[in-house]
């Protein structure tokens, strides 16, 4: 067994596994690299530790400094444990929407937690990341992290999960398959196994399927902590500097549903309870299996634990909600009211004018009453869209209530969502409903929308 002097030397050299289970159908060997058994449970911690040190070596960290950062996870968690034991402050600025589980680990291990406002568009002052700036910018003995354009991030990971992977396969690992955030694990580990292998070893990219970074069309997604969607705070498409697209030979597109389904089945047939980054990437990888052969094995991956997810990804009331799973009485559930399978529902850009809005509509042969969603705007490219997406709600009736020239979304109309799984809400007359859907239900008689989800995505409205 290994004795450490200090925490930071037991960040790193993590445990490869190999996945007998999960990979007893396929060919090619398929490692697990562990790295929620990092001290902060993530893979975070590298990029933590070699951010800091390189913030010191470079002389803007001093003694009675202050970290700070604009992030919603991992990477804090790892800043602020990091920060605590070489005796400096961690601030952290997180979106309102972070896990309760997440706030409490960066509390636990000392961070002050700053919630801001979700999805401020990146010119306003209070965007995350400009509040950690001003932040910085006005404490004395402050230092800004910046994770996504700092190259100590995958300098981290060249220095140390690289070279793990080649000595612990020694040299026989053909395919690294990683999920992709700030890029710092793939272009670093990619990096190193590369120049290692001479060029050989193959760097798949295991991205969310509405995500950029493996030309998906932007749209918000499930997996927290991995993937690129186009959103106010993004709409510019900045890629982080910390990540090299040229190393990437080839991306798997994953949706929400194989991914979290995916984590589920780790845990359930391998042991191995990650979050829906690691089920991303074990979903790439598995695909992947299915067309190599014995001469071949694959490292994957686990970014970090399932523990951070207890509340949504393993928590069957929360799939159902979002319509992730069927309900298990699919008599009187809100699914039963749909009239055969979700058709999807009318999306507009959320850019038009009243006017523009309702010709759309027309020449669309919109019913009267039936409802249109002014979404974000992501090009030609719609799909379908996560709720958080929807700017407003319209329908021709309140389009004609405005004037021609205002923005269609003046003519916006109650909105809420709905899980497919959820009890039947209206009952003649009656507002009597159990469950998360009560609010919106009881409301649905009159003016407000109300939008179902099927696997997290807007599907239909209800009748
Ligand atoms: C859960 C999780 N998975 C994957 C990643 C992606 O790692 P990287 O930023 O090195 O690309 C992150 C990064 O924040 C993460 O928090």
């Amino acid at each position: 067994m290994t004795v450490y002097e200090s925490v930071l030397d037991a960040i790193g050299g993590t445990p490869l596994l190999r996945l007998r289970k999960l990979g007893a159908g396929v060919r090619p060997r398929i490692y697990a690299k562990l790295e929620f058994q990092n001290i902060g449970g993530s893979v975070k911690d590298r990029a933590a530790l070699s951010m800091i040190r390189g913030a010191e070596e470079a002389g803007l960290l001093k003694p009675g400094g202050t970290v700070v950062e604009g992030t919603s996870g991992n990477t804090g968690i790892g800043l602020s444990l990091v920060a605590a034991q070489l005796g400096y402050r961690s601030v952290i600025f997180a979106p309102a929407a972070t896990s309760a589980e997440k706030i409490r680990l960066l509390k636990a291990f000392g961070a002050e937690v700053h919630l801001v406002a979700d999805f401020v568009p990146r010119s306003d002052p209070g965007h995350l990341a400009n509040r950690a700036a001003a932040f910085a910018a006005s404490t004395p003995g402050a230092w800004l992290a910046l994770q996504y354009d700092n190259p100590a991030n995958p300098e981290a990971h060249f220095q140390s999960t690289g070279p793990e992977i080649w000595k612990d396969t020694a040299g026989s690992v053909t395919h690294f398959v990683a999920s992709v955030g700030t890029g710092g694990t793939i272009s670093g580990t990619g990096r190193f196994l590369k120049q290692a292998s001479d060029g050989a070893v193959q760097v798949i990219g295991a991205d969310p399927e509405h995500s950029r970074y493996g030309g998906g069309n932007g749209s918000l997604k499930y997996t927290e902590g991995a993937g690129h969607p186009l959103h106010p705070d993004s709409v510019e498409d900045l890629w982080p500097e910390a990540f090299d697209p040229a190393l990437v030979d080839k991306f798997f597109s994953i949706s929400d549903r194989d991914a979290i389904f995916t984590a589920r089945r780790a845990a359930r047939e391998e042991g191995l309870l990650i979050g829906a980054t690691g089920g991303t990437a074990l979903a790439a990888a598995l695909q992947l299996a299915e067309i190599l052969d014995e001469n071949h094995t694959i490292v994957v991956v686990l970014p970090d634990s399932g523990r951070n997810y207890l509340s949504t990804y393993f928590d069957d009331d929360w799939l159902t909600f979002l319509g992730f799973l069927e309900p298990t009485t699919p008599a009187g559930t809100v699914r039963s009211l749909l009239t055969g399978a979700p058709a999807g529902v009318p999306l507009l850009a959320s850019g038009l004018t009243a006017a523009e809005a309702a010709v759309e509509l027309y020449a669309r042969g919109l019913a009267p009453g039936e409802p249109a969603f002014l979404v974000l705007d992501r090009g030609e490219s719609f799909g379908t869209v996560h709720p958080r997406e929807v700017v407003a709600v319209v329908t021709l009736e309140s389009l004609a209530a405005v004037d021609d020239a205002a923005p269609a979304v003046a003519a916006g109309l109650a909105y809420s969502v709905l899980g497919a799984g959820l009890p039947v809400p209206v009952e003649a007359g009656a507002s009597s409903t159990k469950g998360q859907g009560d609010a919106a239900a009881a409301e649905s008689a009159g003016t407000e929308v109300v939008a179902v989800l099927v696997d997290g995505r807007i599907a239909a409205t209800l009748p």
